[in-house]
């Protein structure tokens, strides 16, 4: 099996309508990507993985959609106006720009820059002549920070007060509606707030196809719990995320805990799950223990109680926040690298597959009708029933070896060959991916078996 390049995959995704450069058409603007008609698929997928695991089947768990513009103070409560920043430092020799702490940490194959003064950072990267990854040479500026929230204005005046951010980070939007969810749902501790949404980050560094974007999607998940429960949730939910990664397919042996050392102002404890990209281990989900930093906050800013009343204990208190958070878009490039794979055939020819776990194959059944001419009819009687049910896909052109091909690369579960025998008999052959094994089954049968396969 032959280990795919990141220049293939994003080839691929543009080729297959998985992904294509945003705003191509205008020369692309950088770090953004949009999704196209099977990629946008695979997203929603994902997502309803996500729904199922997380708020379907986890007892006390509530989804909301939140707005992304939300009041300015909530990002000075939250620390963001005061402290997302990233400390950046240009060659003067070739113009890049770059974090002076990841080119601290790459060349000393270590973490020691972020714990660094903006001083202390430049003096190091001097006194060991730290290159300039682009040109090679150690010319670099002073270090400045740079806001990653973005900035609009609301109304017709562009001043100080109609300042709103987009947001760079779902949690809020579920810590300033803990209250309403509590009370709405009557809700006992511990519960969580789920919510899958955009978020914006004014990225400067590169960013590996969609691995770093400016505009990305979340699915976050804050669990409310009493102080005391914190450490079991923490831990439970670092093994939840685990496993949510292996039942969407990604292998164990490409997953690892990353425990923090340095923590967030808000943290007692944080880990993140990494992926081996081709490019390295890269975060695709972070376990947070937010203690009640956040409510504290949002109390003291909003001038509202955010304290829970134990209807057990009668006592009032802050409740601890575990936060579960996963990158949308880097889980979708974990699953298509994982998933895409070349095999040698025996009579020498490659076949191209996307075994993605059924359930999030952007179509789960494609009809063919053998021969066009004599079978399409049928085929396209058994394509309207089939997509009330499934995402269906039917494709009536080429030799059906060739279509089978197509369909692989696209990820299809099952392909259904329609031909002689589905006229006179009602019998249709159905072809498996990842096996390519052919089975007969009565064309009442079809929905079922499929049904079965694809349960996630
Ligand atoms: N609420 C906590 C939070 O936002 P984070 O580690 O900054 O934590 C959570 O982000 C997840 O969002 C990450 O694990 C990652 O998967 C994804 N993410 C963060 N920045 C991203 C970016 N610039 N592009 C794509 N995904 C990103």
């Amino acid at each position: 099996m032959e280990k795919i390049t990141m220049e293939k995959m994003v080839n691929l995704c543009k080729q297959y309508g998985f992904i294509f450069q945003g705003s191509e058409i205008y020369d692309g603007l950088a770090n953004t990507w949009d999704y196209g008609p099977l990629g946008s698929r695979l997203k929603n997928n994902v997502k309803d993985a996500w729904r199922k695991r997380f708020i379907q089947e986890r007892p006390n768990a509530y989804e909301v959609d939140a707005d992304i513009l939300m009041h300015p103070r909530v990002w000075a409560a939250s620390g963001h106006v005061a402290s997302f920043t990233d400390r950046l430092t240009d060659c003067r020799e070739c113009k890049t720009r770059h974090r002076a702490d990841n080119l601290i940490n790459d060349f000393s194959n270590s973490s020691i820059g972020d714990a660094m003064t903006n001083e202390e950072m430049i003096n190091y990267i001097n006194e060991n002549k730290v290159p300039c990854p682009k040109c090679g040479k150690t010319n670099f500026t002073e270090i400045r920070q740079f806001k990653l929230m973005f900035e609009t204005h609301r109304g017709v005046t562009e001043d100080a007060k109609s300042v709103v951010y987009l947001r760079p980070e779902n949690a809020q939007g579920e810590y300033v509606n803990f209250l309403n969810v509590q009370r709405s749902m009557r809700a006992k501790l511990p519960f969580s707030i789920g919510q899958i949404g955009k978020a914006f980050r004014n990225e400067i560094t590169p960013g590996n196809f969609t691995f770093r974007t400016i505009e990305f999607e979340q699915m976050e998940y804050q669990t409310f719990c009493k102080k005391g429960n914190d450490e079991e949730l923490y831990n439970y939910f670092k093994e939840y995320g685990k496993k949510f990664y292996m039942d969407l397919g990604l292998p164990e042996e490409k997953l690892r805990f990353h425990d923090h050392e340095k923590l967030a102002h808000y943290a007692k404890a944080a880990c993140d799950i990494e992926y081996l990209f081709p490019f390295g281990w890269g975060e695709v989900n972070g376990t947070h223990n937010r203690t009640d930093f956040d409510l504290t906050r949002h109390q003291e800013y909003s001038g509202r109680s955010m304290e829970y009343l134990d209807p057990e204990t009668n006592e009032k208190y802050i409740p601890y926040i575990i936060e579960s958070t996963y990158g949308l878009d880097r889980t979708i490039l974990a699953l298509l690298f994982d998933a895409y794979h070349e095999d040698e055939l025996e009579d020498g020819t490659t076949r191209e597959i996307l075994s993605l776990h059924p359930y999030l194959a952007p179509y789960k059944v494609a009809v063919l009708p053998l021969v066009k001419k004599y079978h399409s009819e049928k085929a396209l009687e058994v394509y309207n029933k089939l997509s009330k049910v499934f995402m269906t896909t039917y494709d009536e052109t080429g030799n059906i070896g060739k279509r089978y091909r197509r369909e692989d690369v696209i990820g299809t579960p099952f392909c259904i060959t329609i031909d002689d025998e589905t006229i006179n008999n009602n019998t249709v052959t159905i072809r498996d991916r990842d096996t390519m094994e052919q089975i007969t089954l009565n064309l009442d049968e079809v929905e079922n078996y499929v049904k079965e396969r694809i349960q996630f």
